[in-house]
């Protein structure tokens, strides 16, 4: 007879991946008509040369939508069918209730757990990490990730700092419960967390510290502020050491890796991760150019344009590897699954 305590739990698995980006682009030149900026500056600074921005009364419910239907019907072994949602999102639509169950009941997926996790930049990495622990528990057998931004509602208009750099979208994977050296497996996360950074990005209105007052006006805590420079320096070390954390838990050394994905805040930063950690950076995707800084929409969204583009094809051992807000990081590997094709 079998011992119950001495089976291994069942890996997640990626079938499916989906993305949603709104209409709208907002090119370097169209922010340097109003504001004090210059495509050379933001390319240069960033990497970034266009975002997408959502129209008037689209929010994250509308993106997650969006992006979740597209996974949902792009997975590798034609199921649609999920039992559960976690959904990133730092721009939620309402501060109550959570933004995931009002995206369940559109996609039509009936009384499925569904709950946001709140980590900004890296939400995407701690929302695949929850998930995978659903997994692992036996409290789900598939799973919808979604992460998604609409980070234009929280911008400053006239901030520079930060209006340059973020862009609206939003990313989607379904993961299955299944063996641990199959394709599209993942391995162990590493996350991590520091508080005594956390007023390095901050939306600081609609919490507990700025209640609700009936005469208040637009204040700059109403938007995002972001100290830019400290959260690069920060960003590097971070990510580099989180990604030597998640490869050691697989027991894959750098050289095994063939491809990294790394959330898209700066391509200055992902080229810095790459020689950090001593792999080349032409292995290090990059879609930052096309949609900016899309916050916890920026990893899904990714892997989805990875695999348009034909940039990771199954069998290949990719690094996912976040750093935002919070502070918070987190890094995470899989080996690429055999997916459908997508139109790009
Ligand atoms: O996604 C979550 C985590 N976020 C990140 O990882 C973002 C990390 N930070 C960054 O990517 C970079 O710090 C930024 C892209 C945000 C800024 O780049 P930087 O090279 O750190 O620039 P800086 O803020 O140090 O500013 C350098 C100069 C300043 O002028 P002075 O003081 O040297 O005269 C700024 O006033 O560039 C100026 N500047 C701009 N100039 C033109 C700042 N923003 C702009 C702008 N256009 N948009």
């Amino acid at each position: 007879m079998s011992n119950p305590t001495s089976a291994r739990p069942p890996a997640m698995v990626l079938v499916g991946v989906g993305g949603y980006l709104p209409e709208r682009i907002v090119t370097n030149d169209d922010l340097s008509k109003v504001m004090d900026t210059s495509d050379e500056w933001i390319a240069s600074r960033t990497g970034i040369r266009e975002r997408r921005v959502a129209a008037e009364g689209q929010t994250s419910l509308h993106l997650a939508v969006e992006a979740g239907r597209e996974a949902l019907k792009a997975t590798n072994d034609g199921r649609t069918d999920v039992d559960a949602l976690v959904l990133a999102t730092m721009t939620p639509d309402r501060l109550c209730p959570a933004t995931a169950p009002d995206v369940a009941a559109e996609l039509g997926l009936g009384h499925i757990p569904a709950f946001d996790v709140s980590a900004v930049c890296s939400g995407f990495v701690y929302a695949a990490a929850t998930a995978q622990g659903l997994i692992a528990a036996g409290t789900a057998q598939r799973v919808l990730i979604i992460g998604t931004e609409v980070m234009s509602s929280f911008l400053n208009p006239e901030d520079r700092n930060t209006a340059v750099i973020f862009g609206d979208g939003a990313g989607a994977v379904v993961v299955r419960a299944g063996e641990p050296d199959e394709p599209g497996a993942f391995g162990p996360f590493d996350l991590g967390a520091d508080g005594g950074g956390s007023d390095l990005i901050t939306v600081n209105g609609f919490g507990g510290r700025t209640p609700p007052e009936p005469t208040r006006e637009n204040t700059d805590d109403d938007y995002l502020f972001m100290a830019g420079r400290e959260v690069y320096r920060q960003a590097i070390p971070a990510m580099a050491e989180s990604s030597r954390v998640a490869l050691a838990a697989r027991g894959w050394e750098l050289g095994d890796l063939d491809a990294v994905i790394g959330h898209q805040a700066n391509v200055r930063i992902l080229d810095a991760v790459c020689r950090e950690l001593g792999i080349d950076t032409s292995i290090s995707f990059v879609n930052l150019d096309k949609v900016g800084n899309t916050s916890g929409a920026s990893i899904p969204l990714a892997m989805t344009h990875a695999h348009q583009q034909g940039f990771t094809t199954a069998g290949q051992r990719v690094l996912l590897t976040a750093f935002g807000a919070g502070l918070t990081w987190g890094s995470g590997t899989l080996i690429w699954p055999e997916l459908p094709e997508m139109p790009a």
